[in-house]
This record gives structure tokens, sequence and C-alpha cells, in this order.
């Protein structure tokens, strides 16, 4: 028996309804849903309105949605499409307590797409590649679970910071927004704990070769990641009505306190598969450079 593993069981066992949860008439249309010291960093340079920080703020905060539902809808086909059938029943009730919470996860983040005032999802750029990996990744790898624990804390890591500066008045954001990062968040750390426990149950049933050939691939997989969930996309800035929508895209991707945002949301997980030989000190290094 795996105590650590018996334990995020029992934590998981109520389930609520996130839609039912969420007191969504607390919504205030003045405040924007992620705060400024995140998005922009306390010294910008950016010029940027009020009303047009709000509407950034919503597009940035769709965006992150959109990544949820990418990633929550991987993880639900992944598992079951494995049908869990090589899996012992203590990992499976814990696989399926997740799918449970990432379904209502992804019916809350719609409604706040909904919400944003987007006619549309906005869309993810640079996912078709991870997504055609993520699809051929097996359940009983420990390859699948290194990268739902880099998709999970490289999310959470974000939203974590985005509930520590939305405590301090002068980067108050959306009560709606806040509750739904908080929810996910109390959830997440769960999910996050669970991808450890799994990948450490396989990562012995690596051989040399494999662990190899992963460790290289990791940290360019890992920078896609970044690439495609940590900014927002032009179409997603047109669409929320941003002014000079292509000047503040090509701004963003070039700021370098959204890159090193980029870089502490990726931290976490880069020190864990690092101590588990799944990446190179080496390439760790290069990418803070
Ligand atoms: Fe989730
Ligand atoms: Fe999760």
């Amino acid at each position: 028996m795996n105590a650590a593993l018996d334990r995020i069981a029992k934590h998981g066992r109520c389930y609520k309804d996130p839609i039912a949860a969420i007191d969504w008439r607390s919504a205030d249309a003045e405040r924007p849903w992620l705060p400024r010291g995140l998005l922009l960093g306390h010294e910008s340079q950016v010029p940027i309105r009020a009303d047009q920080f709000i509407a950034l703020s919503r597009a940035e905060y769709a965006r992150l949605c959109a990544a949820g539902l990418w990633l929550e809808g991987l993880l639900i086909n992944r598992v079951t499409a494995s049908g869990l059938l090589d899996v012992d029943t203590e990992e499976a009730r814990v696989m399926l307590q997740e799918i449970r919470e990432e379904t209502g996860h992804s019916l809350m983040f719609l409604e706040m797409i909904d919400r944003a005032g987007h006619d549309d999802r906005p869309r993810l750029e640079g996912t078709r590649l991870l997504t055609a990996i993520a699809k051929r990744l097996h359940i009983e790898t420990a390859e699948f679970w290194a990268m739902v624990f880099i998709g999970e804390t490289v999310t959470d890591t974000f939203a974590k910071k985005a509930l520590k500066l939305a405590d301090s008045s002068d980067d108050a954001i959306c009560p709606v927004a806040e509750q739904v990062l908080a929810l996910h968040h109390r959830e997440e750390a769960r999910h996050i704990a669970a991808a450890r426990q799994f990948l450490a149950a396989r990562i012995s049933k690596m051989n040399r070769h494999r662990r190899w050939i992963f460790a290289r691939t990791l940290h360019w997989l890992l920078n896609l990641f970044l690439e495609a969930t940590m900014y927002p996309s032009l179409e997603s800035l047109y669409r929320a009505g941003v002014t000079d929508a292509d000047i503040l895209f090509h701004r963003l991707r070039r700021d370098p306190w959204r890159q090193k945002v980029a870089v502490a949301c990726a931290t976490p997980a880069v020190s864990l598969l690092t101590r588990e030989g799944l990446m190179s000190a080496v390439q760790l290094a290069q990418r803070e450079a």
C-alpha cells in the first residue's frame, strides 16, 4: 500500500461541483481578472489605460482557461483510453477522482470564457505537436506523468502567484476570477502530489537509454509548452478588443518580465525532474542564461 496515495484518495473522496461552489453574483466589472503586478510587473513601461488593462486581463484569463481545457482534456483522454486495465485499484481511484475534478474545472473554465465576452474559445498557438506527443503516451509510463507534472505545476504556479498578488489591495482582482483560481489551486495541489507518486512508481522501469532520450527532449517540450500557454495569442487580444493588439502582442512576447514569470512558473517542475534525472542541469543553466 502507498500511504501517500491513500492520503490523496481520502482527501479527494468528497466532491463539490465548481459551478455550484462559485458565487457568480460577486463579479465586479470594474476590476481586472489577473493582477497587473503579474501580467506586466509593477515597474512596467507598457503604457496601458485602466479599461484596456481589464480587457487584457480577461483575454489572458480566458487563455489560461483554454490552456486548462486543453490539458484536462488530454489527461481525461489518456486515462479513459487505457480502460484502467494495468492500473491497480489504489491508483485507479485517484485517477478517477482527478477526472471527476478536471471535468468540473473544464466546465468552470468554459463559464469564465463565456463571461470574458469572447464569442468563441481563444485558440492556443503551438499546441499541435505537444498534443500529438501526449496522445502517444500511455498512463503506464513515467514520461506521461512527467508531462502531466509539468502541465499542472506550471499553470498552478502562475495561479498561485496571481492569488498572492490579488491579496494586496493594490492588485485586487474580480472576486469571481479569484474564487475560480483558488478552487482550482486547492484541487491541483492534490493532482500534483498524485502525479509525483505515479511518476515515482514508474521511473525505475525506465532504462538508461529511455531516460537519456527523454532528458534531451523534455527541455525542448517545456519551452514549447511555455510559449503556448504563457503568452496571449494575437487573435485573443483582437477578440478582447484591446487597441493596438499587434503592438501589445509583440511587446508581451519580448517583455523580460513575462519571460521571468514563465521561467519562475517552470522552476518547480524543472527542479523535481532534474532531481529525478529526467532533465539535465546543463539544460536548466541554458534556460536561465
Ligand atoms: Fe484542473
Ligand atoms: Fe489537475
